[in-house]
């Protein structure tokens, strides 16, 4: 279960105190007890909670042959905060523990022999639990921490500071994941007035389906400050970007919007959509309906039927990542809003608009096409008439007396 390289840190790892212990009373099979395990120990080798339990073959079952003995493990899933249970013929088994809360594991041995008739004979149980002690001030503990993985790009993980604040005090986030040999500390801290508000994990320190283990602890010249533990799987905390480029038309009846898969990472096929419309009706009421669209056959378009009397309907559009990609994970920001209005009004207006356009235009090109063949006609008749004046001149002045010439001047 554990690469073989880390087996010094095995060594120094400190074995958890059992604290408890429940046994009651014997059974046997084959003329043997079956007692539970022996030497039950947990260890903690600083992987933020992700603990090894081993245990033994007990004394009572060590010399019987033709038998095959199992173990039954049950621990407390305190992130669940239910019972799990293994059945192994191993002798170990690594599960995930919040070390803020008691370690509960109960054991058994199961025999099954020839002796037994091929029934599997169960051991009583034993019951051992470890409480962790608490380091740090009280009060000191973070407070508000969540994750989010930005279109599978990058994580932020963010936190307020405890109630109990000592001044001059710093935090520090480890993290770890199974493909990991050690803890590491948070990549690049996002920090706000001075102070670490929270880790930004690029895309490549990230493991998917797997737990990732994170702690927040912290120090002070007054003392160090309580550890936080956590552990989530990366995938389900996506938050795609914002759905770009919504278009809407009108055809037949219906309004068909469409739009563009959000940047990122996040696989097409692993996102659904929701679609907000509102509709301003002709009586002044606004009708709004929301329609979530699994994206089963990656689509990104969605009609709606017009209302009658709608007036004006307006569109936005999120996503989140669909039920076949994550268990769970964030609805982006809504996208930006697009209206498409009656089309009536709409393109009258145009029409009017372009009409009263047209027309002006007409008139002023006529307008000023008269004025030009006016000009014309007239230059042109004065010309004639000054070639005529001339002319009679010419002839009056040849057949009339001098005396009378200043009357055809
Ligand atoms: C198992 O066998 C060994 C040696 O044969 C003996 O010393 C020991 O007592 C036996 N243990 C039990 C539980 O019978
Ligand atoms: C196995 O079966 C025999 C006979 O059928 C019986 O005497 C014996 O008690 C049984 N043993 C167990 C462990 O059930
Ligand atoms: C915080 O936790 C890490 C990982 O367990 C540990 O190496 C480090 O010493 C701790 N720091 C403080 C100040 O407690």
């Amino acid at each position: 279960m554990f690469p073989r390289n880390i087996v010094p840190v095995w060594l120094s790892a400190f074995t958890l105190l059992l604290l408890t212990q429940v046994s009651t009373s014997e059974v046997t099979a084959c003329e043997v007890a079956v007692d539970p395990p022996a030497d039950i120990e947990i260890k903690d080798s600083g992987f933020l909670g992700y603990l090894s339990i081993h245990w033994t073959r007990p004394a009572s079952l060590q010399n019987l042959t033709d038998c095959r003995v199992r173990y039954q493990l049950q621990y407390y899933d305190t992130y669940e905060e239910r019972w799990r249970s293994v059945r192994t013929v191993k002798l170990t088994y690594a599960a995930q523990f919040d070390l803020e809360k008691p370690v509960k594991v109960r054991m058994l041995t199961m025999l099954k022999c020839a002796c037994t008739n091929g029934t599997e004979v169960q051991g009583e149980e034993t019951e051992k639990v470890y409480t962790p002690e608490p380091t740090g001030m009280a009060g000191s503990r973070i407070r508000d921490f969540h994750c989010v993985y930005y279109g599978k790009e990058y994580m932020e993980c963010t936190w307020e500071s405890g109630p109990v604040q000592p001044p001059n005090s710093q935090h520090y986030l480890y993290y770890w994941h199974r493909e990991m040999d050690e803890t590491k500390e948070c990549p690049e801290y996002i920090i706000s007035s001075e102070v670490r508000r929270g880790c930004r994990f690029p895309r490549e320190s990230l493991l998917e389906f797997s737990k990732f283990n994170m702690c927040v602890n912290g120090s002070s010249p007054a003392g160090s400050l309580r550890t936080a533990y956590f552990s989530i799987e990366v995938q389900n905390h996506v938050k795609p970007a914002v759905v770009s480029s919504v278009h809407v038309s009108e055809m037949d009846g219906l309004l068909k919007l469409a739009w563009l898969p959000p940047s990122g990472l996040v696989p097409e096929h692993c996102l659904e959509y929701e679609i907000e419309s509102r509709t301003l009706m002709a009586n002044g009421k606004e009708k709004q309906q929301r329609k979530i669209l699994e994206n089963v056959v990656l689509d990104t378009s969605y009609d709606l039927r017009k209302e009658a009397e709608s007036k004006k309907t307006c569109f936005q559009v999120r996503s989140k990542v669909n039920m076949y990609c994550a268990d769970e994970g964030f609805w982006s920001d809504w996208s930006q809003t697009k209206c498409i209005a009656k089309e009536i009004q709409c393109i009258s207006i145009w029409k009017l608009l372009s009409l009263v356009g047209l027309v002006v235009a007409g008139v002023l090109i006529v307008l000023c096409l008269s004025l030009w063949i006016l000009k014309k006609i007239c230059i042109k008749k004065n010309s004639k008439k000054d070639a005529l004046y001339t002319l009679y001149k010419q002839k009056v002045n040849e057949n009339v007396p001098a005396i009378l010439s200043p009357i055809f001047k």
